[in-house]
């Protein structure tokens, strides 16, 4: 069996978020969070659960640490809960919740695991959600003033920073489709929300990079490769509408100081925008947010395969059989992580990538012997991490791979039911229980490679 191996400095760690996996939700001084109360509204969370608790590594923090050594990890992308550390949104700091993160990284560091914090990974203070929330252009003075209070504290210590997970995600699913907190549905909204977290993430770097010297600075977004689902003009259409809206709306401000002309007409004939003059683009905005990065975080998971449906609406369609899907109804496309890493570095060029997150959701069998089988997550990994390989040996400079992610955990709209931990969770006592993926990218990040392996199909 051949074995793939890995640059030497390539780091191998696992994702998670704050809202996940704290819980702790009336804790240490916290204030209440969109998900918070999201998830009070009924039919929202796909279990009614709600996330107080979660994972509760609030206060199993320790232990968790100690499950990333045991694991082998050389670094943890987690995020910080802005609520617990500003909880009225801004103002007065929460010293307990500044305290919590602090130990957090002191933990790492001693257990020589680098820490790769996120600041916002969704959870806004509602208070500042009742303001108007993403979509009102104060809100990114507020999100300057949370990220020099968390810079001020972990920036002698941590190097890497992340300012925003998923804009798409918090644009789309919060603002347009509704399916994620604050649950609107305001397409003409997203467009503002999308553009102030641009915008905040740019002047969020600026705060970083003044109170920190010595640190690298990125942003984390989702890409989806498109793929037309026949060589129509109609189909190739939807595929690159697709990528406009999903992709380079963020790609190209970033990168390129600019909005994408085409994916902008898309929304004008849609409606969700008047004219190609965008109404929240304010002077010096898009230099703001072109800032150049020390990085790109890119989350990869599945593509998409595109068609335009009637009356000219671009739809997805599902190729793949059912066994060649998650549980997330996520097509298991390896190759798709390669061209989404060639596509980036070609096109866009950031200076260096992280894989900063990829991982999937399958049911998992009970414990037999203190075992849990998952190997169709193992099959996951191996497939994608092969591919991040692919793309390193074609000279795409990928730096690392953080598993999505450590632990099964609140799962946003879809609560519990899917999980994507190396780690299980005993219901009744929260313990954590390794699943053998964790055993085997425990012996993968220690080999610093990766094997062809004999996996069952996907
Ligand atoms: C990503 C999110 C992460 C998790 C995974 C499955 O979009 O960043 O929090 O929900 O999907």
């Amino acid at each position: 069996m051949a074995k793939h191996h890995f640059p030497g400095e390539f780091l191998w760690g696992t994702a998670t978020s704050a809202q996940q996996i704290e819980g702790g939700r009336h804790e240490g001084g916290r204030g209440e969070s969109i998900w918070d109360r999201f998830a009070t509204l009924p039919g929202k969370i796909a279990d009614g659960s709600r996330p107080d608790m979660t994972c509760d590594h609030f206060n199993r923090w320790q232990e968790d640490l100690d499950l990333m050594t045991s694991l082998g990890m050389g670094a943890y992308r987690f995020s910080i809960s802005w609520p617990r550390i500003l909880p009225a949104g801004r103002g007065k700091v929460n010293p307990a919740g500044l305290d919590f993160y602090d130990k957090l990284v002191d933990g790492l560091l001693e257990a020589g695991i680098q820490p790769f914090p996120t600041l916002y990974h969704w959870d806004l203070p509602q208070v500042l959600q009742d303001e108007g929330g993403w979509a009102e252009r104060g809100i990114i003075d507020a999100f300057t003033e949370y990220t020099t209070a968390v810079a001020r504290r972990l920036g002698d210590r941590v190097t890497r920073w992340t300012t925003h997970n998923e804009p798409w995600c918090i644009a789309t699913l919060g603002h347009e489709e509704g399916h994620h907190a604050p649950g609107h549905t305001d397409p003409a909204e997203s467009l503002r929300v999308a553009h102030h977290l641009l915008l905040s993430h740019g002047l969020s770097t600026a705060v970083i990079r003044n109170e920190v010297p010595s640190a690298e600075v990125g942003i984390v977004l989702i890409h989806c490769p498109a793929m037309p689902a026949s060589p129509t003009d109609a189909d190739v259409d939807a595929a690159r509408w697709f990528d406009g809206f999903f992709n380079r709306w963020y790609l190209d401000p970033l990168f390129r100081g600019r909005y994408p002309e085409d994916a902008v007409w898309d929304r004008v004939e849609r409606g969700h925008l008047l004219g190609s003059d965008l109404p929240f683009l304010h002077d010096g905005d898009l230099e703001i947010i072109a800032a150049p990065l020390d990085f790109l975080g890119l989350n990869y998971y599945s593509r998409n395969v595109m068609r335009m449906g009637r009356e000219g609406r671009p739809e997805a369609v599902a190729v793949a059989p059912v066994e060649e899907r998650t549980t997330m109804g996520w097509e298991v496309y390896p190759q798709g992580l390669e061209d989404s890493l060639l596509r980036v570095h070609r096109d866009y060029a950031p200076g260096s990538i992280y894989v900063t997150e990829n991982g999937a959701a399958y049911t998992d069998p009970a414990p037999v012997a203190g075992r849990i089988a998952d190997p169709r997550r193992i099959a996951y990994l191996r497939s994608h991490l092969l591919a991040v390989h692919r793309a390193i040996a074609a000279g795409v400079p990928v730096r690392g791979y953080f598993a999505w992610s450590l632990l099964d955990n609140f799962e946003w709209g879809h609560g519990f039911e899917q999980t994507f931990g190396l780690c299980a969770l005993d219901p009744d006592t929260l313990d954590r229980i390794p699943k053998d993926s964790a055993f085997w990218y425990r012996d993968a990040a220690m080999a610093n490679a990766v094997d062809d392996g004999e996996d069952p199909a996907p």
